[in-house]
């Protein structure tokens, strides 16, 4: 099944094809339909940049080497490179020329490489690994090009696949690729649809690229025009079909909006598929990269962002936020959780509602049943948390630990002012502001003494009613 997620699946095996494999990821157009001041592909779909699901997808479809085309002026995607890809190679196009334009970039690149040429476009973030292997295994039955191309339901802004013949097993002859703009009526008809994925086995691509040229509605270098050239040479192109779910390029914020709820929608089912429960799939959201266990429950309203992992059987209740944390097994977490990065919850721990962890280790059985902060701490095996007990981590300059023992007991509405050791088993008395270590098993009690007047309130009302009553 190709619907299958990059994201919270576990990353397939890579089926290396003999010949070489160089991706080259076209990400240095301006993408201004997007109307924003950050390049196109650095725009998220499930807590990551759509120029990250591309290299990801480089990455798994088995490419030896990638070089990835950014445009001038675009820090943020270079950073985006050196962290997810550091040993892609960069080039830079200096003006937005077109798609051919911008693969001619990687020139000396594209002339050093004796193998096949996949070029990938970064803002097509749904295509799968399984579907670039299929469309790179088409090049052994002899064809010098093959694009992969899907059916759309409204294939406005599209380039169209000019076939002759008919597709025998999702493989059809390709004649030429007609840009929307550049479409006759006739040729506008045509529902199958160019995805940008094309795989060359052409020795001499540089030369094919190089005969390309503007004369076309953009006046633009479309690296499409390569298939009209290749076939008027007599050689051989091929389109293979894929399915419309995973091709969606995108130029708009509506086209962003699409692709999350795609790759919602494809998560969602391989979450269950896998065994968990979604009570109301359509209200969870997952990052690209979420793990969820088997016999996991997960009630309405949960969001994850990346980096978050859930053992079997673990509980997350409704109205929940994750992000960067693993919960182990059987640990429990919500209604209204909220787990920021670096927060591990045990086996069998309970995190309850209005309840902030960050960057804390709930040891197994430990709990922190309603409404406190938990940051920058260990919490010990079986330790309880009580209602409204704040971890004072951070003094307005530096963040402190907190270490609280295996067994102890935090009494309701304390503050922990750290750096702050509590030992195994000792108990914190209820209203505490505790500012030094307390000894394991001992008691600590750091708030005012409780004074008591027998008799005052009676008299204070009588005192206060006779006041009243003389004015
Ligand atoms: C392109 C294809 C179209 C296809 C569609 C699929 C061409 C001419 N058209 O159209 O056939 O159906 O994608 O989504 O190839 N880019 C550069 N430099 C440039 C121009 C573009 O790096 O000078 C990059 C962009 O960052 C983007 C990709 O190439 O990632 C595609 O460019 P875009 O302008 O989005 O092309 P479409 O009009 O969508
Ligand atoms: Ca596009």
């Amino acid at each position: 099944m190709t619907t299958k997620p990059t994201a919270i699946s576990k990353a397939s095996t890579v089926d290396k094809s003999s010949r070489p494999l160089l991706t080259v990821v076209l990400a240095a157009g301006k993408g201004t339909r997007m109307k924003s001041d950050i390049p196109k592909v650095m725009h998220h779909v499930a807590g990551r940049s759509l120029l990250g699901h591309v290299l990801a997808l480089a990455a798994e479809a088995g490419t030896e080497a990638t070089a990835v085309v950014v445009g001038p002026d675009m820090p943020t995607v270079r950073a985006e490179l050196a962290m997810r890809a550091p040993s892609a190679s960069v080039f830079e196009q200096t003006l937005q020329r077109g798609t051919a334009d911008a693969l001619l970039a990687t020139r000396a690149c594209l002339a050093a490489h004796a193998g096949d040429v996949l070029v990938v476009f970064a803002d097509t973030p749904l295509i799968t690994a399984d579907t670039v292997r299929r469309l790179v295994a088409a090049l052994d039955q002899g064809a010098e090009v093959a694009v992969l191309g899907f059916h759309a339901k409204d294939p406005t802004g599209y380039g169209r696949l000019v076939t002759d013949g008919l597709l025998t097993d999702g493989v059809a002859n390709l004649v030429a690729i007609r840009e929307h703009k550049d479409a006759t009526p006739t040729e506008r008809q045509i529902d199958f649809c160019n995805s940008g994925v094309m795989a060359f086995r052409t020795p001499d691509l540089l030369s094919v690229l190089d005969e390309i040229g503007t004369n076309n509605a953009s006046a633009e270098f479309y690296l499409t025009d390569a298939i009209a050239i290749m076939r008027k040479q007599g050689r051989r192109a091929v389109a293979v079909a894929g399915l419309e779910e995973e091709m969606l390029g995108v130029n708009t914020r509506a086209h962003l909006a699409m692709a999350e709820s795609l790759f919602q929608r494809r998560a969602r089912a391989y979450a269950m598929a896998e065994g968990a429960t979604l009570v109301d799939p359509d209200t969870v959201w997952f990052a690209y990269d979420t793990v969820v266990g088997r016999d996991v429950l997960i009630e309405p309203n949960v969001f994850f962002g990346p980096g978050v992992t859930v053992a079997d059987r673990a509980v997350i209740h409704a109205n929940s936020h994750l992000t960067g944390s693993v919960l182990e097994a059987g640990a429990e977490i919500g209604p209204f959780a909220r787990l920021r990065p670096g927060t591990r919850i045990g086996a069998g721990a309970k995190i309850g509602n209005f309840v902030e962890v960050k960057n804390a280790h709930f040891e197994s059985g430990a709990k922190a049943s309603h409404l406190a902060y938990i940051g920058d701490a260990r919490v010990g095996a079986k330790a309880n948390i009580g209602a409204g007990t704040i971890f004072c981590n951070y003094d307005g300059f530096f963040k402190h630990k907190t270490d609280v023992g295996a067994g102890a007991f935090i009494g309701s509405n304390s503050s922990l002012v750290a750096p702050l050791r509590i030992g195994d088993g000792a108990f914190v008395a209820s209203g505490s502001v505790i500012t030094k270590n307390v000894e394991a098993n001992s008691l600590a009690l750091a708030r005012a003494v409780q004074e008591s007047r027998p008799g005052w309130a009676a008299k204070f009302r009588a005192l206060m009613a006779s006041r009243k009553n003389k004015r």
